[in-house]
């Protein structure tokens, strides 16, 4: 990092668990960042957290969006408030970073989005995922002609169940799997086959006492006419892949949305009558996400302002997308009660 740069004054709204496993401890640990400030509904757990990292605890969220000293907010509410806070942090002048995805609809998106514009701050989802080098590789052997020209893409992110009271149980707080796992499959969709897939057809597994939704599939036909398959769910054992198929091979990434910081990722080409494998570097892509987006804030909101609009689009078109698959999908109810 260049030495005059000043860590990004970062605040995070909400006690939550992601933000204790994962992004708080990567966040104190680099150069970059200074971890400010921490605020949620209960000043006591706030205070937990502050202890843990180091850093003060404000009574409640909105006395945290007041401090002036903080520049940024990093968001991982549940869901349905991403937008809330999203709103009122970029309304009180902070740059954000929002737990995937920005909203539950695409109404949502198109709001956050104009008005981060129209406020010239930086407003991005965390997802880790698209900081992986390993997609630039695979993308590089696909425009490498090693798989031909594909014709097929199948990604999965897919989780065993977890406990009754997680809050991707809770309709009210945008619960349900095409919101929390399948926004990810959706995104890998777009980063390597383009941005504005059509969705042919989807199908949702909704439970029958509130119709949300456990697991589902959906097909795209992706700009150049590549058909891809998403499946993605709490129904089942672990999956986190995807797969591009061409006329000359078949290219399959095994860790692709939560490779741990220490994984060493293997891709597997698989042609006619030969098999590939690379093992690549591991890489923390967490910690490549919170610099990238330092970065951004500190040149490239206005320097860069052509990079974070695409994001921005990106990230609508991902709800466009989410939006479809809902007013498409064919729902079969699954019993639910004890
Ligand atoms: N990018 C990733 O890899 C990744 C991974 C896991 C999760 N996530 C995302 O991160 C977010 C949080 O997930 P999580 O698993 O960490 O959830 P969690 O542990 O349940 O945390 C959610 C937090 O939101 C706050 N909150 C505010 N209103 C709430 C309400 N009505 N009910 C429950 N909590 C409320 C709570 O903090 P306070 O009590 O302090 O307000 C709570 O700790 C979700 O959007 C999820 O999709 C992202």
């Amino acid at each position: 990092m260049n030495a005059r740069v000043r860590p990004l004054r970062l605040g995070a709204l909400a006690t939550s668990s992601i933000a204790r496993r994962r992004t708080l401890p990567t966040a104190v640990g680099m150069p970059e960042v200074e971890l400010v400030a921490v605020a949620g509904r209960s000043v006591d757990r706030a205070r937990r957290f502050a202890g843990q990292f180091g850093c003060e605890a404000e009574p409640d969220c909105a006395a945290l969006l007041r401090r002036p000293d903080v520049e940024a907010v990093y968001i991982s509410t549940p869901t349905s408030l991403h937008h809330v806070w999203a709103d009122r942090a970029l309304r009180a002048g902070k740059h954000v970073l929002v737990e995937k995805p920005l909203g539950v609809d695409a109404d949502e998106a198109r709001r956050l989005c104009s008005l981060a514009g129209e406020r010239g701050l930086v407003l991005r989802e965390n997802f880790m995922f698209l900081h992986h080098p390993q997609h630039a590789f695979a993308e590089d052997l696909v425009r490498r002609g090693r798989i031909g020209t594909p014709s097929a893409f199948r990604a999965s992110f897919c989780i065993p169940p977890m406990p009754a009271e997680d809050i991707r149980y809770a309709p009210g707080l945008g619960g349900g799997a095409l919101l929390d796992v399948g926004v990810y499959p959706l995104r890998a969709a777009a980063l390597l086959l383009g941005r504005g897939s059509r969705v042919a057809g989807a199908t949702l597994r909704v439970r029958a006492s509130d119709g949300l939704d456990l697991s589902g599939q959906a097909l795209l036909v992706s700009p150049s006419g590549v058909l891809a398959q998403v499946t993605f769910g709490f129904e089942h054992a672990y999956a986190s892949s995807y797969t591009l198929w061409g006329d000359k091979g078949r290219l399959s990434v095994t860790r692709a949305f939560t490779p741990p910081p220490a994984h060493r990722p293997e891709l597997v080409l698989v042609e006619q009558d030969h098999e590939e494998r690379f093992t690549l570097l591991a890489s923390d892509q967490l910690r490549t996400c919170l610099q990238d987006f330092t970065a951004a804030v500190r040149g490239g909101a206005r320097g860069e302002e052509s990079a974070e609009a695409d994001l921005r689009e990106e990230a609508i078109a991902l709800m466009e997308c989410v939006d479809d698959i809902r007013a498409r999908a064919v729902r079969v109810a699954v019993d639910d009660r004890p």
